[in-house]
């Protein structure tokens, strides 16, 4: 993830919105770890509460459970489903496989179905069709390997499903409902692109009638979208929602949360379901995570970090219209993408329409002007993103924007 050609630029010092690379060359950062960094790099309160956390055990971990981990547990069963059960992984990817194998204990069926385009971390049956290319997707909508080294098996256990095409979602779920364990999706695709009206509504209905576990992948709506998530934003309840990242506050964390006869399954008394993980609930994560929300929880943050989005994505559209350049900007809440193409967007095979070396260019352009986010990818924004940082981003995406018409 953190290679690009010709090669990727090794940091050394961050803080706020910005980064320096081990040349001493400063960058206003728009990737922020692939998004956990929603209050920049460093945030006082952060440090702080991972200083104390460190300080008051006197250790690092206590392989035990304790305090910090059941406060930020109540604290997001509050947020996501108060009468719920939750559990902690190491990070988001964790949370996927757990949340997976429950839905699995529950319907004791073993084929997932997962949406084209669709990230869920990198384990072998959730990459499956989570990039096809322009070829593999033109041969249909047919499971297609993620990686090398995939096993047949997990092809022919995934049903792939097209992401804001109701009708033909619920065709394929019916179609195969007595083989499916559940359903993941991640509710906003890539967090910047919005699930049509109704679209979540349809699949939650048609889950619902067939009893057929429902995962929202929140690992980065989770806080971004809106606080609390895409099932706030849209108002459909999955059974099981998977999160990581801001919940970490830039230490490694994620969870799996939902129904309580669906976790309940993980009940160590009934000695049914294995989840084990060393790290998972590690103190200074639970205790910067804690931290995080408290900030971004306070009354108009979450709010005004979106209306800077805004501002940005205003300005580089204004920009892109200037310079006659024929892109798009696809945005939800704190995180948006550039992609150049004329054509509507609404799901994976639309952004395939796009043209990947003209993002390329920008982006190397861009980075020549001291602005940073990993090509081709999303950026996100942080409360540190000032109106100073929007500024100096404006100027730089104008002068790489003329570069480039
Ligand atoms: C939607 C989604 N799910 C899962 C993951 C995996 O999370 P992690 O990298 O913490 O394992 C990511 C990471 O980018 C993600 O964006």
């Amino acid at each position: 993830m953190k290679h690009f050609a010709p090669y990727p630029v090794a940091m050394k010092k961050a803080k706020g919105a910005r980064l320096w690379d081990l040349d001493g060359n400063e960058y206003i950062d728009y990737c922020l770890s692939f998004g956990p960094l929603i209050l920049g790099h460093g945030h006082p309160r952060v440090m702080k509460a991972i200083r104390d956390a460190l300080a008051d055990a006197g250790t690092t971990m206590f392989g035990t459970p304790h305090e910090l981990e059941a406060k930020l547990a109540e604290r997001l069963l509050r947020i996501f489903l108060p009468d719920g059960r939750m559990r902690f992984t190491l990070s988001g990817t964790e949370a996927t496989i757990h949340a997976v194998r429950l839905a699995r204990a529950y319907r004791r069926r073993s084929v997932i179905a997962k949406f084209e385009g669709h990230f869920h971390g990198a384990v072998d049956e959730l990459l499956v069709s989570h990039t096809p290319t322009k070829e593999e997707a033109a041969r249909g909508l047919v499971p297609v390997s993620g990686s090398r080294g995939t096993p047949d098996y997990m092809l022919q256990n995934t049903l792939v499903l097209p992401f804001n095409d109701l009708d033909e979602t619920e065709r394929r779920i019916r179609e195969r409902a007595a083989d499916l364990a559940c359903v993941i999706l991640e509710p906003v695709e890539r967090s910047y692109i919005a699930p049509e009206r109704d679209f979540l509504k349809g699949v939650r209905e048609v889950t619902d009638e067939l009893d057929i576990p429902l995962i929202f992948d929140e690992v980065m709506s989770g806080f971004r979208v809106t606080f609390g998530g895409a099932q706030h934003a849209y108002g459909v309840t999955p059974d099981l929602t998977c999160l990581g990242k801001v919940i970490g506050g830039g230490l490694p964390c994620g969870a799996f949360l939902g129904r309580e006869d669906i976790v309940g399954l993980a009940d160590p008394s009934r000695g049914e379901f294995f989840h084990s993980s060393t790290f998972a609930g590690y103190p200074p994560a639970m205790a910067a995570g804690l931290a995080t929300l408290d900030v971004l929880g306070r009354r108009g943050t979450f709010d005004s970090l979106v209306a800077t989005t805004r501002r940005l994505v205003d300005g580089i559209s204004k920009a892109i219209h200037a310079s006659g350049v024929v892109a798009q900007i696809p945005a939800v809440g704190t995180v948006f993408s550039i992609l150049f193409t004329p054509g509507r967007l609404h799901d994976y095979r639309d952004t395939l329409a796009a043209d990947a070396s003209q993002r390329r260019e920008l982006d190397m352009a861009l980075l020549d002007r001291g602005i940073f986010v990993k090509p081709g990818k999303p950026f996100y924004l942080s409360t540190a993103h000032d109106r100073g940082i929007i500024g100096s981003t404006l100027d730089a995406f104008g002068a790489a924007l003329t570069d480039l018409s």
